[in-house]
């Protein structure tokens, strides 16, 4: 699909013509990665972050916000739990928190690869290189790190860089996928200042990046940060709309373009649409969703945007509630750890070079 194309697809208003986009990108899901539905015990292991991103609930400005950090036997159980629900994978994910020290991870990757069968996938923010490269050793096998936008003023506009540090996530992506880790990047949908162009440009960088993982959610404007405070300042003429079927036409045209990437419908979309999010995300180019793991005591105070799906619902219950829903549009729940073929491909076309 040339960019025109891309263009096209995203500024389609016909009911009718989406309708194809729709059915296309699900033919193309089915065709690649199948039937099944892999399910990642999402854990939200620390909301410390010294980060000011403008659109972020975490960011270390807003100080109304009671932090929290598991311990090693607290993240412990949630995993064992993950496994006991059935789960393949569970995902560690935190605000950008130097408190979660290298041999902190490196010791609960080795103690999760012990005790139980999961995949294990990080999405810990930008950490150094040396970081990466121990938890890898340690086990660790994916890593999620959304580049947001790839246009570079919009970026720096909404991700202020750490002093002296300059934040470059595309540049991070290619290194852990020279880490070998399974990799994940993607985008939030409707940003304030973004345009149609810009994602024109961010999917064709999930292609350039070679994604084994791609996750999109439109943006939800928390009161507490200054773009949830902007009032439309920020709009541009060309203005995304953060809306459900902008999030699904760049889902759908992310299945076309890498097809082999496993796509979660997103917590983000599901909060759009608590009744219908999860089913659209899953018939229009998802295979993957991440049920929350987190303690219900710590749930609530990881506020990346407000009113997060499932929020009040304990671990069984959210459970209960995705598998209805994957089994009502005739799929099945994942079998196994759910590995990326797009990354299996990588890894043995790699092999047969060596
Ligand atoms: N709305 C939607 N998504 C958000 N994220 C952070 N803040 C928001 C928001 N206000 C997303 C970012 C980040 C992921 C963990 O959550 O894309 O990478």
């Amino acid at each position: 699909m040339n960019r025109d194309e891309l263009l096209q697809w995203l500024t389609e208003t016909n009911p009718e013509r989406l309708g194809s986009l729709w059915a296309q990108a699900d033919a193309v899901r089915r065709k690649h990665v199948g039937d099944e539905v892999h399910l990642r015990g999402l854990l939200e292991i620390s909301s410390h972050c010294v980060r000011h991103c403008l659109y972020c609930g975490l960011r270390a400005p807003n100080r109304d916000l009671p932090r929290y950090r598991m311990n090693t036997d607290e993240i412990l159980a949630c995993a064992r739990q993950a496994a006991d629900f059935g789960y393949g994978t569970v995902v560690l994910q935190s605000g950008e928190d130097p408190g979660l020290t290298n041999d902190f991870i490196a010791d609960v990757i080795r103690r999760i690869k012990s005790d139980t069968p999961l995949a294990v996938t990080l999405s810990l923010g930008e950490r150094s290189e040396q970081e990466l490269a121990a938890w890898r050793a340690a086990g660790a096998d994916r890593y999620l790190l959304r580049f947001e936008t790839s246009n570079a003023r919009l970026y720096a506009a909404i991700h202020p860089s750490l002093p002296g540090r300059r934040s470059d996530r595309i540049a991070l992506l290619r290194q852990l996928r020279e880490l070998e880790y399974e990799i994940g990047g993607g985008v939030m949908i409707g940003i304030p200042g973004q345009t149609f162009e810009d994602l024109a440009d961010d999917i064709e960088w999930f292609a350039r990046l070679d994604l084994d993982m791609i996750g999109v959610g439109p943006f939800i404007p928390h009161p507490a940060t200054p773009l949830g405070q902007d009032a439309g300042q920020s709009r541009v003429c060309n203005q995304v709309p953060n809306n459900e079927e902008m999030t699904c036409k760049v889902m759908a045209l992310a299945r076309l373009i890498c097809p082999e990437a496993n796509i979660p419908a997103t917590t983000a979309l599901a909060t759009l649409d608590r009744r219908n999010g999860m089913e659209l995300g899953l018939t229009r180019g998802g295979n993957v969703v991440m049920p929350n793991l987190t303690p219900a005591v710590y749930r609530r105070r990881y506020d990346i945007y407000p009113e997060k799906a499932n929020i009040q619902e304990a671990a069984p219950e959210c459970l209960g509630s995705v598998e209805r829903g994957i089994i009502r549009l005739g799929r099945r729940i994942g079998q196994g750890r759910g590995d990326s073929a797009n990354y299996l491909r990588r890894r043995s076309a790699a092999s047969w070079k060596a």
